[in-house]
């Protein structure tokens, strides 16, 4: 679907995310017939440099993270929707140039690709020039905010110049193709919702594994942990898509009025119930070399048993986890149905096997859905029950061609310039989610204890098992 005529400004153009996801999303929706013919977009940055120089450090930015080759005919073409404008976000320097830029008429929109301290300055400036208007809207990054706090400081500062309706917080996960199927999955068809609840569902685990260290961002990352970097933002949207009720309609506020409702419902999580763990040196770096401190409480894998106090799912728990330089990179949820109340075979299977349907939902990478069924084991040897996977591999169902490859900052950034907010959070969210994290964070900080050590390439720390063997379940087994 074409999109209407835009400005794009991106502040902070020079920086890693511009460079590793913006612009090399951005030249694959100009591939792919998205950009209006006039569609500029503006790079915002503090280097003094001229458009010639902006367009040949996105080139090679594209060819390195868009995976393109040097001689690709469309990058040129693309390049010349590129300008730029050397921009003091904390003085008046650059403000009348980018404001000449701008064109009448069309969408304008504007990616805070910069840290937050510097929101207020831009949003501030952007209002004075006369640059953003009612129309406009401005697109923020994660992290908003490390707390309640200052995420209400953040809220704060942005609604003086813009409505609620104009600001666009990302969380990437969102973006993912996947991620949104699990909308479709539970309401676009009958099978799965009549049983989405405690009285069918045992329990919920929800994996974000992955495999690369914090080695490169460790500053960031050791003043977040994995609570702050992943928890409070895409392992709460993945919670709150599987949890919510059903929206009354596709539409921005409905969908995220229920998902507002899910983190509302969350109890506080009681210290016995999270177990945290950091990955130790074992011929390769360790965290607190990769972090460069030495002294460091901060977790690069946590594991918690979350449970959602309403009418749905009262009794039945959800697990949590998610850590760095894990054995392979996976996220999936993994729904656990409960045994059927009575089993009519003597012989139901041996000890330790399943006996209850599973559905599994593999967000990335291999993306597909695997549902569990119990069938009779073939054989004359009586009627002994075996669990055999219904086993559909999106790309496989819909045909190589068919699978998407969309990236999730394309997409999101294509919602933006269509003005649909579905894929974001709205501010009341996003403090929501603080203040469910908050007190799990502040626990921590007060006590003296140390994550638990484990090794790069496992499953994360043992203690994590525990967690889990306490109720009688155990996590799936961390593998690609
Ligand atoms: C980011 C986190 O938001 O998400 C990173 O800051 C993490 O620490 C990343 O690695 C994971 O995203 P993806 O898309 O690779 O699953």
């Amino acid at each position: 679907i074409p999109v209407e005529d835009f400005d794009l400004v991106i502040f902070g153009a020079t920086g890693d995310l511009a460079r590793r996801k913006i612009l090399p999303g951005l030249y694959r929706r100009f591939v792919s017939g998205q950009m209006p013919d006039g569609a500029q977009i503006i790079g915002a940055a503090r280097t003094d440099q001229d458009d010639a120089a902006f367009q040949a450090e996105t080139r090679a930015a594209i060819i390195e993270f868009g995976k393109v080759t040097e001689g690709d005919a469309d990058l040129d073409r693309f390049l010349k929707h590129l300008h730029y404008v050397a921009i003091d976000a904390k003085g008046e320097g650059g403000w009348k140039e980018l404001k000449s830029k701008m064109r009448e008429g069309v969408v304008h929109a504007f990616y805070f690709s910069v840290a937050p301290s510097l929101f207020g300055d831009i949003a501030e400036r952007l209002a004075k020039h006369d640059i953003a208007d009612d129309d406009s809207r401005i697109v923020v990054e994660k992290p908003f905010g490390r707390d309640l706090e200052s995420a209400r400081a953040l809220n704060k500062v942005l609604s003086q110049h813009f409505d609620e309706q104009q600001i666009y917080r990302i969380d990437h996960y969102l973006g993912k193709e996947t991620v949104q199927n699990l909308m479709a999955v539970r309401f676009a068809n009958i099978l799965f919702e009549p049983l989405w609840n405690a009285q069918y569902i045992d329990h919920v685990q929800i994996t974000v594994a992955e495999t690369v260290g914090v080695g490169g961002r460790g500053s960031y990352y050791d003043n977040s942990g994995a609570i702050r970097d992943m928890v409070q933002n895409h392992m709460m949207q993945l919670l709150c898509l599987i949890a919510m009720e059903p929206p009354y309609h596709f539409d921005p506020d409905a969908v995220r009025d229920e998902k507002l409702k899910v983190i509302r419902a969350l109890e506080p999580v009681a210290p016995t119930e999270i177990v945290r763990g950091q990955y130790q040196a074992n011929g390769e770096p360790g965290y607190l070399e990769d972090a460069e401190n030495p002294q460091s409480r901060t977790e690069s894998y946590i594991a918690m048993k979350v449970r959602v106090s309403n009418w749905r799912w009262q009794g039945t728990p959800f697990y949590l986890r998610t850590g760095k330089k894990l054995r392979a990179r996976t996220s999936e949820i993994a729904i656990t149905f409960k045994e059927p109340p009575h089993s009519i075979f003597e012989d139901a299977g041996a000890a330790g096997e399943p006996k209850a349907n599973e559905l599994i939902i593999r967000l990335q990478p291999n993306e597909g859905m695997d549902l569990k069924v119990m069938i009779k084991e073939p054989g004359p040897g009586g009627m002994r029950l075996v669990q055999v996977p219904l086993d559909m591999t999106f790309a496989d169902a819909l045909g190589p061609d068919a699978a998407d490859v969309t990236d999730a900052y394309e997409r999101l950034i294509m919602d933006v310039i269509r003005g649909n907010q579905t894929l974001f959070m709205r501010g009341d969210e996003v403090e929501a989610a603080w203040a469910w994290t908050d007190p799990i964070i502040q626990a921590w900080d007060e006590g003296k204890a140390r994550p638990e050590p484990y090794d790069p390439g496992s499953s994360g720390p043992d203690e994590a098992l525990g967690l889990m063997h306490r109720d009688g379940r155990r996590w799936r087994e961390i593998r690609s």
